[in-house]
């Protein structure tokens, strides 16, 4: 093992030193019956339950191995770092307001933000405050639970390296879709795609829709109309003539508003097909639907979403330094070290101990782009072990990390976990600096009971 002194020589840099080991270079040497690593353990421990909390000489000076001079010498460098943070950090977090109560849904949804709907998605403008308060340009952010891939967006519009993990493979292809590099090729696929769909609109097919006969996609039958269907089929055939990149921005685009055109229910978040196709919508206005005859322009809709995407991703690359990694990963956070060596700043939402069954969700899309999930990956759908789960992904967070770990959790009145995961990110060694509370409107609500989001911000 090396020595810390030796260690804080050979890299420069006391950032990569633990507080043990920052401790054992203050304190110099132990004593005959406790060297100084096992002292530094103890000090450690006992200055992490003191968090924020006065500590004095006497305090100090009841560890054996530690007299009045080297209890000096420890507060001092307590008050440095204090001092020196406080100067550090103008404003703290919890100063400001977090409420995004009034932001237009298309505020909450800018640049390559809107390109999919995903249940529990972050605000953008969440992790662009945290990023721009603890990351600088070239820092790596990580976001070990991406989801649709919010916080990779905000940390390259920051000038920041990031990466991302999600087990769900839809998530992936959501995030690879709106951080994917543009060139004058891809454009002019995207293009070429929009011409066809033009076409289509303006001189509708004339081949009969009974050639979904032999459709090679059995649920487009029983989920959608069959002109719906015969529409999507064609659709599909035509992202199969571009490049992966290209292929991958269509599939998105169309994915996100199958539920829409299909004869799902649209009071529904998971796809369940009304009993009667002529229904009432209880969650807007309590508004007939008939399922037989309602207008469900599908080429109007693809040509009007794909041509946004494709202003919002050619804007997006303009505007960023494409040389920025930025890089969406299929990976379980529990193995998060496997994937990312060392990052500077964590952003993360993590599932909850009831977790949304993505697969379900979205189970239009799944079906359509045959994506299959690992079973027993996701976190928190078994919810015995969510907690031992979340302890193994912290552990994980803990090695690569060198700065800040932004936890964002909704408040769990009933299982109390987000308490109890402060409670284990505490125990592993994090340092707490700052919590905000602030308010869900309903409109972003994750789920209709949560009405208070946390933001946990702890140190290394
Ligand atoms: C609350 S969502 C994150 C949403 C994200 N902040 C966004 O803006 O879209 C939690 C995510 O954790 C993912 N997840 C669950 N278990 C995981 C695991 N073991 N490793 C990585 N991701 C996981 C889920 O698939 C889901 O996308």
């Amino acid at each position: 093992m090396e020595k810390p002194r030796e260690k804080l020589l050979l890299h420069n840099d006391a950032k990569e030193l633990r507080i043990e080991e920052l401790l054992s270079i203050i304190l110099g040497h132990g004593t005959a019956n406790i060297n100084v690593y096992k002292l530094s353990e103890h000090l450690a421990d006992f200055l992490r339950s003191k968090l924020n909390q006065q500590i004095t000489i006497d305090d100090l000076t009841q560890f054996e191995g530690v007299g009045e001079a080297k209890a000096a010498q420890i507060l001092s460098a307590l008050e440095l770092g204090r001092r020196f943070a406080s100067n550090s950090i103008q404003k703290r977090l919890s100063d400001d307001n977090w409420d995004f109560a009034d932001l237009k849904q298309s505020e909450r949804q800018y640049g390559v933000h809107f390109f999919h709907h995903y249940t529990a998605k972050f605000i953008p403008q969440i992790p662009s405050k945290i990023i721009k308060q603890f990351a600088k340009s070239n820092d790596i952010v990580v976001d070990p639970f991406m989801g649709s891939g919010t916080a990779l967006i905000e940390a390259k519009l920051l000038g920041c390296h990031s990466y991302g993990l999600d087990t769900n493979p839809l998530a992936v292809k959501i995030a690879k879709a709106k951080t994917m590099l543009m060139n004058e090729t891809k454009a002019k696929e995207i293009d070429r795609f929009l011409e066809w769909v033009e076409k289509r609109k303006r001189y509708p097919d004339k081949a009969s829709i009974n050639s979904l006969e032999q459709d090679p996609f059995p649920v487009i039958k029983s989920w959608f109309r069959p002109d719906v269907a015969y529409k999507i089929n064609l659709i599909l055939n035509e992202i199969n003539n571009y490049s992966p990149d290209v292929q991958n921005f269509l599939q998105i685009g169309l994915s996100t508003l199958l539920k829409g055109m299909s004869n799902a229910r649209m009071d529904s978040v998971t796809p369940v097909l009304p009993e009667n196709p002529i229904y009432t919508d209880k969650k807007h206005y309590y508004r007939e639907v008939n399922n037989l005859t309602r207008k469900i322009p599908v080429y109007g809709r693809v040509y009007s979403q794909i041509n946004r995407m494709k202003y919002a991703i050619m804007y997006l690359n303009k505007e960023t330094d494409n040389k920025l990694v930025c890089k969406p990963i299929i990976g379980d956070a529990r193995e998060l070290s496997k994937h990312v060596k060392h990052c500077d700043l964590i952003v993360t939402s993590p599932p909850y101990w009831s977790a949304q069954n993505y697969a379900r969700i979205h189970m239009l899309s799944f079906k359509i782009f045959d994506i299959k999930t690992e079973e027993g990956k996701e976190i928190g759908r078994v919810s015995t072990s969510y907690l031992d789960d979340m302890e193994i992904v912290f552990n994980q967070i803990a090695s690569i990390l060198k700065g800040h770990f932004a936890l964002v959790i909704g408040e769990d009145i009933k299982k109390r976990s987000n308490e109890r995961l402060f409670s284990i990110a505490q125990r592993i060694g994090f340092h707490h600096v700052d919590t905000v509370t602030r308010r869900i409107s309903n409109q972003v609500s994750r789920a209709k009971q949560i009405k208070i989001e946390f933001i946990y911000i702890f140190r290394i």
